[in-house]
This record gives structure tokens, sequence and C-alpha cells, in this order.
């Protein structure tokens, strides 16, 4: 699905295709270069970062493994909540491996604080995380992102993996959700 299909949805198309495209493709060469003696696992957090695992596996010219993991978050609104809980959980054993979280967005940072503990607890060589876009109160907070797609404004944006209550996943661009839509 393309933003002419939805128009009336979105306030603005903040990154189109073939923008995104470009800069997954800029942040795998990278991860390329940081990852090239490792046993990197990428663990890719459902349902949102699918998008993201697809292309930035593809465009990798290392090896890596994949595994998913489901926390809540959102629900069907558009706060964070803060409560987290894990939904779906590894199939991997990460003692001694290198792990790199695949996220689709990082908003306050609370999801990915509670999963990094978490993960963190099972004795990973390394962990760092990569998230495709990053709203201004997780920069605040000092996340520590070792790879970030977009810094993004504090709006509420859809496509490329994030939805607004299940839908818009599918979108090709990132765009503004409108008010009119969720109000
Ligand atoms: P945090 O815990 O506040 O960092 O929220 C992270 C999660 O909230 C993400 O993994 C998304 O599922 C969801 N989220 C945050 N902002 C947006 C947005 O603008 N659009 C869609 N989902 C979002």
């Amino acid at each position: 699905m393309d933003d002419t299909q939805i128009s009336g949805d979105l306030t603005h198309v903040l990154f189109t295709k073939e923008e995104v495209a470009e800069r997954m493709t800029a942040l795998a060469a990278e991860i390329d270069r940081d990852y090239a003696d490792k046993d990197l696992l990428l663990v890719g957090v459902l349902n949102g970062a699918v998008m993201v695992m697809a292309d930035l596996s593809r465009a990798l010219k290392i090896h890596c493994r994949m595994d998913w993991m489901a926390v809540s978050s959102y629900g069907s609104g558009t706060q964070s909540s803060g409560v987290v809980r894990i939904l779906k959980d590894l199939s991997t054993d990460i003692t001694g491996v290198d792990v790199l979280v695949v996220e689709d967005i990082i908003d306050t940072g609370l999801t990915l604080s509670y999963l990094i503990s978490n993960l963190r607890s099972r004795s990973p060589a390394s962990i760092k995380i990569m998230t495709a876009f990053r709203k201004p109160e997780a920069a605040r907070n000092a996340v520590d992102v070792a790879y970030v797609g977009f810094d993004i404004p504090n709006e509420f944006v859809v496509g490329y993996g994030l939805d607004y209550d299940g839908h818009y996943r599918n979108l090709t661009s990132v765009g503004t959700l409108a008010k009119h839509v969720y109000s």
C-alpha cells in the first residue's frame, strides 16, 4: 500500500519508501563493519520490526541469525502504558552471543529499557540496539541506541511496520497520522 491509497489519513509523508530503503542500506553497511568477526543474532521486536528486520537483514553482507520477541506496548491507543509483558520469548540461548535488538520505533524507551535489562540477565557477549525511528523523548532519556535510522518529531506515525490499531503496517512510506483517524 502506498500513501496515495490512504492520502486522507495522513497529514504528511515523513519518509518515502526510497528514503527508508537508502537509510537501511547505510545502517547495514555500518553493522557489517562492526560485526565482521562476530556471532551476530538479530532480535526483532514483534510486530513492528518485521519490515525493518526483513530489509536490514537482507542488506547485510555478513552472516546473522534471527529470532523474535513480542512484548506488550501500546494496545490500541497512541500513548505508552508503561506496562511491559513478554508475550513471546526467544527460542535462542543468547549466552555468549552478540545480540542486536532490532526495533521499529523508540518513543519513551520504556519498552526497550525493560527488554534490555531482561536480555542482559541472560549473559550475552554484547547487546546493542538498532531502531528505524526515534522520538525526542527517547533521545532526551539517553537510551543508548547504537544505530538510529531517523530521528523524528513527537508525532504519531504509521507505515513501514508501524501501526495504528493494527492498520497501516503495510504502508511502504512513513507518515504522520491525521488526528481525525484516532480522535
Ligand atoms: P515506548 O516504550 O514508549 O518507547 O514505545 C515503543 C513502542 O510503542 C513501539 O515499539 C511501538 O509499538 C509503539 N509506538 C510508539 N510510537 C509510535 C508511533 O508513532 N506509531 C506507532 N507505534 C508507536
